[in-house]
């Protein structure tokens, strides 16, 4: 079985729609799957035992919440640190946004630089996601999941 980590942040509430239906996705697939919202405690190791990690953040300020890039940051040291390894896992971001969306790209470079295989385009939803955007989470969880298995048979 294949265990997928989802770790988002959010707060009014879009983006933590959009991390519900991606888990509901994955789930679907068979994957064990955990979610967590930034402000939660929960241990690093949890990131080691992953085989894909989906990373969620709105666009505040033309980068992801302040919260999202004290988390990156605090992964990235830890990796420096040789206390955590995420090279070759499945890795993906999504989040909501209002105009621009920047958050996305920020979240897909700091994935890669942590090492892990960023294969899908990051999913991004203008605000509020509706039934069809709800679908479209749905397929992301389904996506990263599939690919998550396949490498997990080879
Ligand atoms: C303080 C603040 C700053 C924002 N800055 C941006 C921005 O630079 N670019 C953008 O596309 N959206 C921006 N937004 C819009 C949010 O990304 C958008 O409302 C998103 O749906 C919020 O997601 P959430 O409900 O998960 O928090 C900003 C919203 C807030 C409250």
């Amino acid at each position: 079985m294949v265990n997928v980590l989802i770790i988002y942040d959010s707060k009014t509430g879009n983006t933590a729609s959009m991390a519900s239906a991606i888990a509901e996705g994955a789930r679907s697939e068979g994957a064990e799957t955990t979610v967590h919202k930034l402000g939660e405690k929960f241990p690093m190791e949890e990131l080691s035992r992953a085989d894909a990690i989906l990373v969620g953040s709105p666009t505040h300020y033309s980068s992801t919440t302040s919260e999202m890039r004290h988390f990156l940051e605090s992964v990235h040291e830890l990796g420096k640190a040789r206390k955590l390894n995420l090279k070759g896992k499945r890795g993906a971001g999504f989040g909501s946004y209002g105009w621009s969306g920047e958050a996305l790209e920020r979240i897909t470079g700091a994935l890669k630089v942590l090492g892990l295989v960023v294969k899908s385009p990051a999913l991004k939803i203008v605000e509020s996601p509706g039934e069809n955007d709800l679908a479209k989470c749905r397929e992301f969880g389904k996506e990263v999941t599939r690919a998550a298995l396949t490498k997990a048979k080879k």
